[in-house]
């Protein structure tokens, strides 16, 4: 049966979908999901049809076991202008390459070395404050993973004064790759429109930043650029084609922007939101700060501690699946493709959203509720893998999920064994604002009490 005959909503005649879809895409998604069921047809203007897909056993087919027949859809394409043919955008025979060249920095091993510098980042930041403070907790989130990707990845270290450029570059360059993603004429990125102009002088900042650490990182003598140091940038110019060729500045350039974008910008929308949900549940709160208390007992945490902070592990998953910063995955039909019982075209485009599917009530009584309690125990293994999927899934899950999920326990736990955070007075309805990643919309501003 051909997937155009799937249900879905009417739209209007030229533009389809596509407007209701961005005016609010998660209400769209998740009220065509209500209404029409696991499959949904969605047309993005004349000729773009879109499939939203949320069953997580067919899910797994468009993932993992019928992966060949997909690529990554039109939004990471469109990400290339930012981060160009890195592992997050690259397919087939490179991608493996790059994939199996950087697997090593993401082994658990390694990425315990990591714990010390994540800490310490943590405690950095945090020796500024003092009670009754406000925070732009948003800000200093982002700073922190910034800083830590750096240290941990490029044993790099960014100059303050560029750190708030990098910033507003970052957000320029997410806004404009999510309107183009989802709209359906392709104007040239020549054209010299103002979000055309704003994009490439962010990506010039952005450009500059990268380029100066890996031209740092060549300068220096061999050993030290090589053998020498175990960090992701060194093994990336360590690496040798079967020829023996070496990856040009550019392939470089284009692994460090991936990492630094993904590496960074998801774990910190993760962990604003973790400190919103702790603010507004006073009880997981309570539960927390106890944790810390009896297992640390005062001492900084290590990535040993890890497996005995229970019910920080909890909170972070329960607050990926509110909030799963990644909050939708993207795949086109590169060649005719059967998926239950549909038939799917080339150039298709099979949309499956984390943020639809952790709130679906056949998986999570109360979906709306926020009870980090419901991960306890083997639940996990009571639902369908894809049913919770923060981090994708197939050969292409999140390659820094391990590295992800400790670094945002140890910062907790650092940060939270010292200081709560409030919203701040009158701060006003916290909105979801779903770019690239899924942001609370205009930051959030939280008041600093330390703890007794
Ligand atoms: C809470 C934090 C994070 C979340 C929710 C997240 C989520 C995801 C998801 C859903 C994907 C798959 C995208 C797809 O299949 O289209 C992905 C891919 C990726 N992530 Fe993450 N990520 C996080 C943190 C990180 C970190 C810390 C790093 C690196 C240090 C990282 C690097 C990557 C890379 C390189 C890919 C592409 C992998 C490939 O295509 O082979 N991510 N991430």
């Amino acid at each position: 049966m051909s997937a155009k005959t799937a249900p879905g909503p009417r739209g209007l005649p030229i533009t389809g979908n596509l407007l209701a879809f961005r005016k609010d895409p998660l209400h769209f998604l998740e009220q065509s999901f209500r209404e029409y069921g696991e499959l949904v047809h969605l047309r993005f203007g004349p000729s773009r049809h879109l499939y939203l897909l949320t069953e997580p056993d067919l899910i797994k087919e468009v993932l993992l076991t019928k992966q060949q027949h997909f690529r990554k859809a039109k939004g990471l394409q469109t990400a290339k202008a930012v981060v160009g043919e890195g592992i997050l955008t690259s397919e087939k025979e490179k991608h493996l390459r790059q994939r199996r060249l950087m697997q090593p920095s993401f082994r658990k091993d390694r990425i315990s070395a990591y714990g010390e510098a994540m800490v310490r980042h943590a405690e950095r930041m945090t020796s500024q404050w003092e009670t009754g403070q406000t925070r732009v907790i948003t800000e200093d989130m982002m700073q922190l993973t910034l800083d830590i990707i750096m240290e941990t990845m490029f044993g790099s270290r960014l100059e303050e004064e560029i750190v708030g450029g990098i910033g507003r570059a970052i957000d320029v360059g997410m806004k404009y790759v999510s309107t183009r993603a989802s709209s359906f004429i392709d104007l040239p990125a020549s054209l010299p429109t103002k979000s055309n102009r704003e994009f490439q002088e962010a990506s010039k900042l952005l450009d500059g930043v990268i380029y100066s650490i890996i031209e740092k990182r060549r300068k220096q003598p061999a050993g030290e650029a090589g053998t020498g140091r175990k960090d992701l940038l060194s093994m990336l110019l360590a690496a040798r084609d079967e020829d023996g060729s070496a990856m040009t500045d550019e392939q470089v350039r284009d692994e460090v922007m991936t990492i630094f974008l993904a590496g960074h910008e998801t774990t910190a929308n993760t962990l604003s939101w973790t400190w919103y949900l702790l603010a507004l549940n006073p009880e997981a709160e309570r539960k927390l700060h106890a944790e810390l208390d009896s297992v640390l007992q005062g001492r900084l945490p290590t990535p040993e501690d890890l497996d005995k902070l229970e019910y920080l592990q909890l909170l972070l998953w329960e607050s990926m699946r509110l909030y799963p910063a990644v909050w939708a995955i993207n795949r086109e039909v590169v060649d005719e493709v059967e998926i239950g019982g549909h038939t799917f075209r080339p150039g298709d485009t099979i949309m499956m959203s984390q943020y639809v599917m952790h709130r679906n009530p056949a998986y999570y009584d109360n979906p709306e509720e926020f009870r980090p309690e419901r991960f306890e125990g083997d639940f996990m293994k009571t639902i369908p893998q894809f049913a919770y999927f923060p981090f994708g899934g197939g050969p292409r899950v999140c390659i820094g999920n391990n590295f992800a999920m400790m670094e945002a326990a140890l910062l907790i736990a650092t940060v939270g064994q010292r200081f709560g955070l409030r919203l701040a007075d009158g701060h006003p309805p916290v909105e979801l604002e779903p770019l690239v990643t899924l942001r609370p919309k205009n930051g959030l501003s939280m008041i600093v009490e330390a703890r007794g």
